[in-house]
């Protein structure tokens, strides 16, 4: 069984489309297998429903907004954002009644995405800090498709091991092979990890220093905020989150914040860096299996594999809780 059929997953706030798109029209996104029709209601707020009509079965996605509602491109019917037909069109005088009804997902908007949760979630989309703070300012960098499964991903983002080898084309420095007082705090559902590693200068101005101050949290499952700090120069804020799609494919969504230290900020080479960096990562993990053994036994290991192997035992822990819990109430 490959880890991400665990029904847990389907527990979490995944940011699965940006509120850009949806302002263009209704779209469709497949979660962990499941179609979902997004839409904007009449306030602006996103709503998440199965994309399947419960007339004839057509795409809900495919159809247009109407009076807080969407219709369905093939007959008309409309739905609200609980699910709940509101017309039937070619009966406009009757009540569609409880049964025309289709699955409503929780969905809600942070930081420009629309969020969706499959059943009751665990925990609470993130509050990143810097959301706050107005010397940062938030800036969207990728949303696209990688044959990758998303634990990879994330592992690569706290593995400070890989820089020396992959990114010896933008900030990676043969000399620093790995971070220095490298250090974890767990909290529920994710922790906190704190190091410094060496990097080459130079490329972009973030990197003139030639040591970064790593102050990253993982949220589980796929979110990772990277705050990288300089001892000279703004911050610069990495929100790497993967969406599943299945069980080796995962969505990215990117942004950052960055810290605007008077100095003005050139977006352009900021988006051109990351972009950089993305690629020289995806290369790599695509090339690693599609699952993730949570067993520690079942792939080698070194020393600064550390925060990927506390992100497996946290996840075998929600998986087991979760298990348990299913059993209970049976
Ligand atoms: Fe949707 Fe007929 S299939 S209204
Ligand atoms: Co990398």
């Amino acid at each position: 069984m490959n880890v991400m059929e665990h029904a847990v997953f389907r527990r979490f706030w995944y940011p699965v489309m940006p509120m850009s798109e949806l302002k263009q029209r209704p779209q469709r996104f497949e979660l962990l297998g499941q179609a979902l029709a997004l839409f904007l209601d009449d306030d602006g707020v996103p709503a998440a429903l199965e994309d399947r009509c419960c007339h004839r079965t057509a795409r809900l996605s495919l159809g247009e907004v109407c009076d807080n509602a969407i219709a369905c491109p093939y007959h008309g019917w409309r739905y609200n954002r609980e699910g709940q037909c509101v017309l039937v069109p070619q009966m406009p005088d009757r009540d569609p009644g409880p049964k025309r009804r289709v699955k409503a997902f929780s969905c809600r908007e942070k930081y420009g995405y629309a969020w969706v949760a499959l059943e009751q979630p665990l925990f609470d989309i993130p509050d990143f800090p810097e959301a706050a703070d107005d010397s940062f300012v938030l800036i969207h960098e990728f949303y696209e498709e990688w044959r990758v499964s998303g634990l990879r991903v994330m592992e690569n983002e706290l593995d400070m091991a890989h820089p020396s080898y992959v990114h010896l084309g933008t900030f990676g420095s043969p000399e620093h092979l790995v971070a220095e007082d490298a250090k974890i705090e767990e909290f529920p559902g994710g922790f906190h990890y704190t190091g410094r590693l060496g990097v080459k200068q130079a490329h972009h101005a973030q990197d003139r220093n030639n040591e970064r101050f790593l102050d990253c949290s993982w949220y589980a499952p796929f979110i990772c905020r990277l705050r990288i700090n300089y001892a000279d120069g703004p911050a610069h804020v990495i929100i790497n989150c993967q969406v599943p799609l299945a069980n080796n494919r995962s969505q990215v969504v990117q942004f950052c914040f960055q810290e605007d230290d008077g100095n003005g900020i050139d977006e352009a080479a900021i988006l051109a860096f990351d972009r950089k960096v993305t690629l020289e990562d995806k290369h790599v993990l695509e090339s690693t299996d599609a699952d993730v053994p949570l067993d520690p036994r079942d792939e080698r290991h070194m020393v600064s594999d550390k925060p990927g192997l506390v992100m497996r035992r946290m996840i075998q822990a929600l998986i087991e809780d979760h298990e348990t819990q299913a059993v209970t109430v049976q």
